[in-house]
């Protein structure tokens, strides 16, 4: 079992992360210890874990379980009030935590429920998807979605404690190797040995067997945690480097019509984007080869980017919340684990990538 506590500088300051396999006793003792009073359960994480999680249940017979359908389509309003009810009905108060079994839109609605609930409650956070263990249950960003933007109304609220059994990510391949890009994204900004070991497994499948895979995941969740700790609200700057991938990577999503799934999206965004800032600035592209290898071993679908999706992908570019003042922040790759941000006009990273679109 692998364990470190994190500080972050936000309301809830402090984030226990813990990673092991087969820690159903563990989560059984963190779920009793901080006084729970609703655990809420993803239904594809039950369709694959129900027996296990019947388990953890039987030993918690007091506690209110809530079984909700999860996906893209439970980050609404409505699910948000139909949630709050539940909570409210099983009369949770302020000295009360909330916990979660499921991936990263499970998390982020019980995320916005236990931070708005009566002001703040704790949370507990038991990820079961590859891209939840290592990116979005930490960092405490969660969040609901608008029919015209996706996570368009939420708050920054770290649970207490995030704990991650990698038994979970044996199942659901086509939804785990989502979080793939994410991994090697790590990989590639700050911790190159990411890289080597993401090579060094044939498939997915090799991956769950790996017996380091609790070492492996908790090495990418402290890369993040280590760059939301020192930029908790998305103030300084230093939590864009996350965003390696995601500028190209958001708008390949959203000139898809959402058709492209976000880890497919930002794995050929971080392609592009490396290649952009060869061609842009003749910085080294030390990322295409290795993406290429990465997705025909884990089975990433190619994308092709035909010029109907042109004219929409440099629009979603330019409209970007990121954008300030005409200015895009693009994340560049020095060397082997090394990244830095640089500041340049939309319009001028644009034109770069027209050229590159109209050459690829
Ligand atoms: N808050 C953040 O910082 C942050 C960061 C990145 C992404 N996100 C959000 O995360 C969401 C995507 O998360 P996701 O990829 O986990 O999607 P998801 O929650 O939809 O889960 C993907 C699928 O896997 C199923 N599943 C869950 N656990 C399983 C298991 N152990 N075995 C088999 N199947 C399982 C789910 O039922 C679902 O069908 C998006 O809404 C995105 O906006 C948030």
């Amino acid at each position: 079992m692998l364990e470190h506590t994190f500080s972050c500088n936000t309301p809830a300051s402090k984030c226990r992360l813990l990673v092991g396999n087969g820690i159903a006793g563990r989560m059984i003792s963190a779920i009793k210890e901080n006084n729970t009073g609703l655990i809420v359960a993803g239904s594809g994480f039950l369709n694959s874990w129900n027996i296990e999680f019947e388990n953890i249940e039987k030993s918690l017979p007091e506690i209110q379980v809530a079984r909700v359908e999860d996906g893209e389509g439970l980050k609404t309003f409505d699910s948000y009030i139909d949630l709050i009810k539940v909570m409210r009905s099983c009369r949770l108060d302020r000295g009360s935590s909330i916990a979660y079994f499921g991936g990263g839109t499970l998390g982020d609605l019980t995320g916005f429920c236990a931070s708005t609930y009566m002001r703040g409650i704790g949370l507990l956070a038991f990820p079961t998807t590859l891209l939840a263990m290592i990116d979005s249950s930490l960092g405490g960003k969660n969040g609901i979605d608008l029919s015209d933007g996706k996570n368009a109304v939420g708050t920054f609220y770290n649970p207490g404690m995030v704990m991650m059994d990698t038994a979970f990510l044996e199942k659901g391949q086509e939804h785990q190797k989502q979080g793939i890009a994410e991994m090697a994204k790590y990989g590639f900004i700050r911790d190159a040995s990411i890289v080597d070991d993401l090579l060094s497994f044939s498939d997915y499948t090799a991956l769950t067997r790996y017996p380091a895979l609790p070492d492996l995941i908790f090495k990418c969740a402290r890369i993040k945690m280590d760059i939301v700790s020192a930029d908790p609200q998305e103030k300084s700057g230093e939590r864009e480097l996350l965003n390696f991938g995601h500028t190209v990577g958001h708008a390949i999503e959203r000139a898809s019509g959402y058709t492209i799934p976000h880890g497919t999206a930002v794995m050929w965004g971080m392609r592009i984007e490396s290649q952009l800032t060869f061609r842009m600035f003749g910085i080294k592209d030390i990322a295409s080869d290795r993406i290429d290898e990465i997705a025909k071993r884990f089975n990433i679908d190619q994308i092709s980017i035909g010029e109907d999706m042109h004219q929409k992908l440099m629009d979603a570019i330019k409209y970007d919340k990121k954008v300030r003042s005409g200015n895009i922040t693009v994340q560049v790759l020095d060397g082997p684990g090394s990244c830095r941000n640089l500041a340049l006009p939309v319009d001028e990273y644009l034109e770069g990538l027209g050229k590159w679109l109209k050459e690829n």
